[in-house]
This record gives structure tokens, sequence and C-alpha cells, in this order.
């Protein structure tokens, strides 16, 4: 059924988007995508050897030539399943304290960084004939949280360019998800002193393994709300 169909992961190198790497393999090739090359020839080391590849291609989302350049030649070689934008950043602190390349880092990560990949993808997906998106939000993305207001805009900002698509998109035969959980103890954290005890957070293997296990064409997939 899931015969040599691959899974694109944008921020495939690390935290969530590794461990849903992980999952998916089980039956489909994936492919990592990043910006930091070792990182990402270092993850897919880690991978156990099954007949499902598992290749990496290193491109910036918040440049639009370069992903639909790395998509396309995805496209050209593989049968695209899903494309799932996780790539993204969080500065947290107060708004004044945020300079303005904070700013620009988060938005243009968090939400160019996921209209491009999908734009890309769409028309690709569309000569295919099908497709998902599965867009990863947060619970940012339903709710303002104190020193998170610039993440939560650009985390609400995905969660309207998805509940659109989801409507754009009905009966063409391509699926948009949005996906919200809550926090994870990934290297998201590992500049920050925003969350005081990690040891709360949820591992991303667990939550990956839940994304997983509900993902069936559904809109909206919600881990923690
Ligand atoms: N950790 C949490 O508590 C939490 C909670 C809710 C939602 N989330 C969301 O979950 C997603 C994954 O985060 P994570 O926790 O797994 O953190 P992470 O380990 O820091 O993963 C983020 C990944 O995105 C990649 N990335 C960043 N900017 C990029 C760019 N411009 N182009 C391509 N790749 C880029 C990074 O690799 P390079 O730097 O090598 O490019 C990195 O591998 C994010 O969207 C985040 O907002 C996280």
């Amino acid at each position: 059924m899931f015969l040599n169909k691959t899974v694109i992961i944008t921020g495939g190198g690390s935290g969530l988007g590794l461990a849903l790497a992980r999952q998916y393999h089980k039956n489909f090739n994936v492919c990592l995508i990043g910006r930091t090359e070792t990182k990402l020839k270092q993850a897919v080391k880690t991978f156990t050897k099954t007949d499902k590849k598992v290749t990496y291609k290193v491109c910036d989302v918040t440049n639009e030539e370069q992903v639909l350049n790395v998509l396309q030649s995805i496209f050209t070689n593989e049968q695209v399943h899903l494309l799932i934008n996780n790539a993204g950043t969080g500065i947290f602190q107060p708004l004044e304290s945020l300079s303005e390349k904070d700013i620009k880092c988060m938005i243009e990560t968090n939400i160019y960084g996921t209209i491009y990949p999908t734009r890309a993808a769409l028309q690709l997906f569309k000569k295919q004939g099908y497709g998902k998106v599965m867009n990863i939000i947060s619970t940012a993305g339903l709710r303002g949280k104190v020193n998170e207001s610039v993440y939560c805009a650009s985390k609400f900002a995905v969660r309207g360019f998805t509940e659109s698509l989801v409507k754009e998109w009905e009966g063409s035969g391509i699926y948009p998800t949005a996906v919200y959980m809550g926090g994870m103890d990934t290297p998201f954290w590992d500049e920050s002193d925003h969350i005081k005890d990690r040891s709360r957070l949820k591992s991303p293997e667990m939550v990956a393994e839940l994304i997983y296990e509900k993902d069936d064409n559904r809109g909206e997939i919600f881990i923690d709300r």
C-alpha cells in the first residue's frame, strides 16, 4: 500500500522532526530537510536499515527558490505522500526585549517556512493527483502566552493558513492537517531559560507516535489543548 512513497520532513535533523521521521520510516521513505548538513548526515546514520530509504536535502525553508528547487528534485524521483512542515524557531522574551532580527527570524522561519514548501508541494501534488501537508503548530497557535507574543503570532498565522487550506482544498485529494502540541524536550530549548524544568516536558518520540497514530487525513490533530 505504501510502496516506495516518500515523506518529506522540514527540520528533520533534530527534535520532533527526527522523531516523526522515525515513525514514518516504518512505512515510507523519508527525506529530512534542514540547513545544517552535518546534523542531517548524523541523523541519517541513526536509522535502522530497512527497505525504506532515508535521505536528506540541505535547504533553508525561508528561501522560496531553494525550497522550489529541492522539492522539485525530490518529486522528480519519488512519489511524495506527505510534506511535514516542522522546521520552526522560538525566541521567548518580553516584546520590548526582542530585536528586529529575533522577530524576523520567527516570522520568516515559522510563517514563510511553512507557506513556501506548501506552495511548492501543491503544484507538484496536483500533478500527482494526491498528497498531504501536515503543519506542526503548537498550543501557542491556540492561545497567547507570556513572553511568547511573536512566537504565538507566528503560530496563529500558521493556524489560519492551515484552516483556510482545509476549506480551499476540499475535494481536491490534497489534505492539510494542523497539529497542536505542548512543550517537548528537544534542542528547541537549548539556548533558552523560558522553561525552568525540561524534565516535565513530553518526549518528542511520544508526541511523534501520537501524531502518527492520529494521521488519517483529519484537518486537526490535538496532542494537548
Ligand atoms: N519543543 C517544544 O516544546 C515545541 C512545542 C510545540 C511546538 N514545537 C514546534 O515543533 C517544531 C520542531 O521543533 P523542535 O522542538 O523539534 O526543535 P528543534 O530540535 O530545534 O528543531 C527545529 C528544526 O528546524 C530546523 N530549522 C530551523 N530553521 C530552519 C530553516 N530556516 N530552514 C530549514 N530548517 C530549519 C533546525 O535545523 P537547522 O537549524 O539545521 O536548519 C531544526 O532541526 C517547531 O515548529 C516548533 O515550533 C516545539
